[in-house]
């Protein structure tokens, strides 16, 4: 039986690797440490089958005494480390708590992490998994080939800058001390339980409420999604099979541009709205309600400061060494997105209601309008 430290576990992708960790593994021990920010949720782990086997504790990663306090009572061998200030718009607005958290709390882990499994001397397997982005690699011009885990880094938001600097610690932790870790760098997630500030999900609730679907400049930048089910089987081999000390690009070969996301998401759901009636009642505000197109909401608005262009995955290595490979295309995963927003309604209107979204059109969106 394994004992898992699951940091940021309330949040989007963390939420999301306990359903799937608790399924396939019921006998293991899952604590999960989450701070609740804006993005945190504790009604994201409901429903989980075997809830005995999962302890939450409120609290955040910066607070070491905490952190070792967990590994000593709850005697953790793994720690799988998803906890992180996540959305370069908000980095742009805000840098400090991203360094905070991403850099300082990482930091803070690891050390915990070296005192309790390297100095006390007590000799326990571990491992140390740092989930983290392929934001840290920049830019990609359109005929580069895609991100390698050798590809050097070249960070551009602050976000990026933030979880780069974090990867160079656990590396650092590796040669110097001998911590046993693994990085894993993903592409675009998408799926259940996302934060309705990100395209995918923001897109899906604007449509449903008749609001403006924000194009930031021409839309023709390009990323390259995966489904959150196959980002956390990717977290998942590397964590049984992967090799302490490496890293492991994880992404789907399947790159978007923005434009042509949004468009999907438009006809996927006016086709879901016409084949029910009940649907036109429940969201009135639709195009689709008023005989329209979702894709009249399409609003072009004013560019992200400093915005990568395209971002593209190698999977090779996973693939090679690990035998991953995802098992959702993007057109299905978008349809359960979006099923899953039309059976969630109550989860996203009372994050949106209370949150980031006044903010944000205060802060960005008003200042930036084009047209
Ligand atoms: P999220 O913003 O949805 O969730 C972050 C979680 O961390 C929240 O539950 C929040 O409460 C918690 N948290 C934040 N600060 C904390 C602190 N100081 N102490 C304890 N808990 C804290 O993020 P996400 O999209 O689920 O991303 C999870 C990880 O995956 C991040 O490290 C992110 O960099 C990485 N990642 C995300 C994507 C993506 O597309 N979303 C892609 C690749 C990698
Ligand atoms: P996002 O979901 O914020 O993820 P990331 O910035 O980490 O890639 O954005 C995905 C892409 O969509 C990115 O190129 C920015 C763009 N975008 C918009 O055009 N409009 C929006 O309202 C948002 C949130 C993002």
């Amino acid at each position: 039986m394994k004992r898992l430290l699951v940091t940021g576990g309330a949040g989007f992708i963390g939420s999301n690797f306990v359903h799937h960790w608790m399924n396939n593994f019921p006998d293991d021990r899952l604590i999960i440490l989450d701070a609740l920010t804006y993005a945190g949720n504790i009604q994201n782990l409901d429903g989980i089958k075997n809830d005995h086997g999962l302890t939450f504790v409120h609290g955040n990663i910066l607070d070491l005494d905490l952190v070792e306090r967990l590994f000593e009572d709850q005697n953790i061998d793994t720690i799988v480390h998803f906890a992180a200030e996540s959305h370069v718009d908000r980095s742009i607005l805000g840098p400090d708590e991203f360094i905070r958290t991403n850099i300082v709390g990482t930091h803070t882990l690891l050390k915990a992490a070296k005192n309790c499994w390297l100095d006390k001397g007590t000799g326990i397997p571990h491992r140390f998994h740092h989930v983290s982005t392929d934001e840290v690699y920049g830019s990609l011009l359109p005929d580069d080939p895609a991100f390698l885990e050798t590809t050097p880094y070249a960070p551009n938001s602050p976000y990026a800058a933030s979880k780069a600097s974090s990867d160079h610690l656990v590396r650092a932790y590796h040669e110097t001390y001998g911590l046993e870790v693994t990085t894993s760098n993903c592409s675009n997630n998408y799926g259940p339980y996302q934060f309705p500030e990100k395209l995918i999900p923001l897109c899906i609730a604007n449509i449903l409420d008749g609001k403006p679907l924000p194009i930031y400049g021409d839309g023709k930048q390009i990323r390259d999604w995966l489904y959150v089910e196959d980002h956390n089987r990717g977290v998942r081999v590397i964590l049984k099979e992967g090799r302490p000390g490496e890293t492991y690009n994880i992404g789907g070969l399947n790159e978007w541009k923005n434009i042509d996301i949004v468009r999907l998401i438009c006809k996927l759901i006016d086709e879901k709205l016409k084949r029910n009636d009940s649907y036109l009642r429940r969201f009135p505000k639709t195009p689709v309600s008023k005989g329209e197109s979702s894709e009249t909401l399409i609003t072009h608005v004013a560019d992200r400061a400093g915005h990568d262009r395209r971002y593209a995955i190698d999977p090779g290595k996973i693939s090679s060494e690990l035998g991953f490979s995802p098992e959702t295309t993007f057109e299905s995963g978008v349809r359960k997105t979006i099923d899953w927003y039309f059976d969630n309604e109550a989860w996203w209107r009372s994050i949106m209601d209370k949150s980031y979204l006044d903010w944000v059109n205060k802060n960005y969106r008003e200042k930036g309008e084009t047209d």
